[in-house]
């Protein structure tokens, strides 16, 4: 950091920073407030997210067409600064209108591939509470960077749902998942168009003038930047209460034709899954549930968007698919509640998902999941590529690589088979109340597991999340179970 060398007794004008204990003539040191870093030093992403603050609510007020794709709307984002700043970053591409702090213009300009970097008029000191008011515009299915946009439109509306690049094209954020916070998301539609998103709508949607409606959604727990999410278009909702009080939300895309059925079979169990995961995982940590089917020219994957899950229409092929309806929301505990403290650690999100599912099928009676883990094992060959990936750190471009599912599960399972099954179900809930809201990595998950077991579990996670190459099943340390 540079710094200013001042005389005590002084302070230079306009550089607030800490004074060290004053003595006539002896000189102090101050740092003179520096700009927030770009990014959060990801390992996998080190631009993603900023240095120098912390947000506690986001206040997303949009203005949508689906005729035009055009997005309008003011982002107010409450944070507290956590360094004195003369320049702070949010990750955002759309076009910025203006952007006041704490009521005060300030200047604005870009950098990197989505960087929007932030002068106020007055330098920020640490501790102080910002108010930050972003106003701006653009078209976010033709606002590319690397030729990619995370925005999917749709024949009828669109659907910010993506992983881990989202919140760039309709909010502008602190994108990573160290930086968690609350929401308020309010969109202006047309009339006759849904939208759905996190938590639950305080408000009924209301009329606005120009034959408009405007839908008001709201989160109160901890949330992920990627987590958050706008489903708009043309659905169905259905809404219900859990025996325990919990709203339960869903909503099918009416795009979906001969897909609906299913879709409809599929996620109206999410209630039943939840409560049957809350048995093994500890308590459900959100204020609702729920999940939207995506419609036909939407995504082709499915996003553990907190509260509700959104899915692509492509699960709903074979018939009712609950496995992915298990997957999608054991990540409320596995990813949403207990966040990656870095992206190397996805395994903690995707290797848990993926055996929930193999939970999920022992539940059903559709085969143990020592018989998923033997039919995954023996469906890669040992000189397949797949085994290559190390489910631990596969790279800022496999971070959804079989290998993280399938291997991580299978890492899961090894795991379950050497610490015996009292241990490995005690692991679980332990893991989730004690990252509840937070962030975490593999280090910590292996010596929670190591805790509870009483056992040495170097060579096992090593040899499963860190070693490439097939690792030999019979070497594998069993404990009775
Ligand atoms: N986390 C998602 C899942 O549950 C994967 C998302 C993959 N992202 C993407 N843009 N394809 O599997
Ligand atoms: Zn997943």
């Amino acid at each position: 950091a540079a710094l200013t060398l001042t005389t005590a007794g002084t302070m230079l004008a306009g550089t607030p920073g800490q004074a060290a204990p004053t003595g006539w003539g002896r000189p102090v040191v101050t740092a003179a407030p520096q700009p927030g870093a770009p990014g959060l030093g990801d390992t996998y992403f080190p631009d993603y997210g900023n240095g120098g603050y912390d947000v506690e609510h986001y206040d997303v007020r949009l203005r949508y067409d689906p005729a035009t794709d055009l997005l309008t709307g003011t982002t107010t984002i409450l944070a507290t600064a956590t360094e004195d700043l003369s320049t702070f970053n949010l990750d955002f591409l759309l076009d910025v209108e203006s952007v006041r702090v704490n009521g005060w213009a300030a200047t604005t300009s870009t950098a990197g591939a989505h960087e929007l970097v932030v002068t106020p008029a007055r330098t920020v000191t640490r501790g102080q509470q910002l108010t930050i008011v972003v106003r701006y515009s653009g078209v976010p299915s033709e606002t590319l960077v690397g030729g990619y946009t995370g925005w999917t439109r749709t024949d009828d509306g669109a659907l910010a749902v993506n992983e881990p690049e989202s919140a760039w094209w309709w909010f502008p954020s602190n994108d990573h998942p160290l930086d968690k916070a609350t929401y308020d998301i309010s969109v202006s539609v047309p009339t006759g168009v849904e939208v759905i998103s996190n938590g639950v709508q305080p408000r009924p949607p209301a009329a606005e003038a120009g034959n408009r409606t405007r839908w008001i959604w709201r989160t109160t727990t901890p949330t992920a930047t990627y987590l958050a999410f706008m489903a708009i278009g043309q659905y169905d909702i259905v809404t219900d209460t859990t025996p325990g009080g919990q709203p339960v939300i869903n909503a099918y895309s009416t795009s979906l034709g001969a897909l609906g059925p299913a879709a409809r079979a599929s996620i109206e169990r999410t209630a039943e899954i939840v409560d049957w995961e809350s048995g093994i995982f500890g308590p459900y940590p959100f204020e609702a549930q729920g999940g939207v089917a995506g419609p036909v020219d939407g995504i082709s994957f499915a996003l553990e968007t907190q509260t509700r899950p959104v899915y692509g229409p492509g699960f709903w092929r074979r018939g009712a698919n609950t496995y992915v309806v298990a997957h999608e929301n054991a990540h409320q505990w596995f990813g949403d509640s207990v966040s990656v403290a870095e992206w190397r650690n996805i395994w903690l999100n995707e290797g848990f998902a993926s055996y929930a599912e193999w939970l999920w099928s022992e539940e059903q009676g559709e085969g143990t999941a020592q018989e998923v883990f033997d039919f995954t094992y023996a469906s890669y060959p040992a000189d397949d590529e797949f085994w290559q990936v190390l489910p631990g750190d596969p790279g800022a471009a496999r971070v959804f690589d079989n290998a993280v599912y399938d291997r991580g599960a299978m890492t899961l399972h090894q795991l379950r088979l050497a610490v015996g099954d009292d241990a490995f179900f005690e692991i679980l809930p332990a893991w989730t109340a004690e990252h509840r809201y937070g962030n975490a990595t593999i280090e910590q998950f292996q010596a929670l597991a190591e805790r509870i077991s009483g056992l040495d579990l170097d060579d096992l996670f090593t040899t499963w999340l860190f070693t490439a190459g097939r690792p030999d099943v019979a070497s594998v340390a069993r404990k009775a179970a």
